[in-house]
């Protein structure tokens, strides 16, 4: 039932964003495999000693350097993350790929990618993955102050980054979905990633546009894409599971009907937008 724990050896723990961890991993069996939207699953014994598949979002892939960066996602009881406390030499079963690439044409240049602090782990390696494929790409990313938000230098100087925050302590002052309209016609497609308030709001700000724009260039191309992937995916996040579409327990209705987020997901199409074809694991 679903792939085999491979062993990782921890090289280091670092951070994302204040409180947000990663762990550096050397798991050559897994690594040429990985592409931007898949995860891993972290087999670890919690308190009682079960032992928890822990979903991990995979950030950052150096194959030179053989390492893969996992971000390690807010345990949902906010518990204590015993996988932050682990020191480098520490050995990790990890089972992977999880999940679907997120699906980009080949006709898309211009990519907007939309976050806040707990979706950027989705988000940083396909930022990375476009620039290095000569894509365009501009980030906006949202936080409550600006001491929350991801730090800059964590994505290539290529990557517009525009900034969000509740506080107004840097940036626009409010969501970053506020943004939308600035961007959404420069969009070839539109990848969101965070909490669910965030994704409410960017769906519906896109709904906006495109009620306005279908007569414009960017209005036919996107029509045209109707069939390939859709124009704006969601990133929906999952804390633990089976992670081979076993036990349910990862279902989420899209615009394509329900998907098991371990499988066939995490990008899911956006109800009310027009909605590609996602490829059967
Ligand atoms: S985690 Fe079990 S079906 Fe997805």
């Amino acid at each position: 039932m679903g792939a085999p724990p491979v062993t990782a050896h921890l090289l280091a723990v670092g951070e994302l964003s204040p409180g947000r961890n990663t762990l550096l991993l050397r798991v050559p069996a897994l690594i040429a495999t990985l592409r931007p939207g898949h995860a891993l699953h972290l087999v670890h014994a919690e308190a009682g000693g079960y032992r928890l598949r822990r979903v991990a979002p995979v950030t950052k892939v150096d194959l030179l350097a053989g390492s893969v960066e996992v971000a390690l996602l807010p345990r949902a009881d906010g518990g204590r993350d015993s996988l932050a406390e682990l020191t480098a030499g520490a050995q990790i079963a990890v089972v992977g790929p999880i999940g679907q690439p997120i699906e980009m044409d080949s006709a898309s240049q211009q990519i907007l990618i939309v976050s806040d602090g707990e979706g950027f782990a989705w988000v940083r390696l396909l930022a990375t993955s476009l620039i290095s494929a000569g894509r365009s790409v501009v980030l906006l990313v949202e936080a409550r102050t600006a001491a929350e938000l991801p730090a800059a230098s964590l994505l290539p100087e290529q990557v517009e980054i525009v900034v969000a925050t509740e506080d107004g302590s840097l940036g626009h002052q409010g969501s970053a979905a506020d943004l939308m309209s600035t961007y959404a016609d420069w969009a070839d497609q539109v990848i969101a990633s965070g909490e669910r308030g965030l994704l409410n709001a960017v769906t519906s700000a896109a709904r906006a546009t495109s009620a306005i724009d279908r007569t414009t260039a960017k209005g036919k191309r996107r029509s045209r894409q109707a069939g390939g992937a859709p124009w704006l995916q969601l990133l929906i996040s999952h804390e633990i599971g089976c992670g081979s579409g076993v036990c349910g327990g990862c279902t989420f209705s899209s615009a394509n009907g329900s998907v098991r987020l371990c499988r066939e997901g995490p990008a899911v199409s956006a109800p009310g937008l027009s909605a590609g074809t996602r490829r059967d694991s």
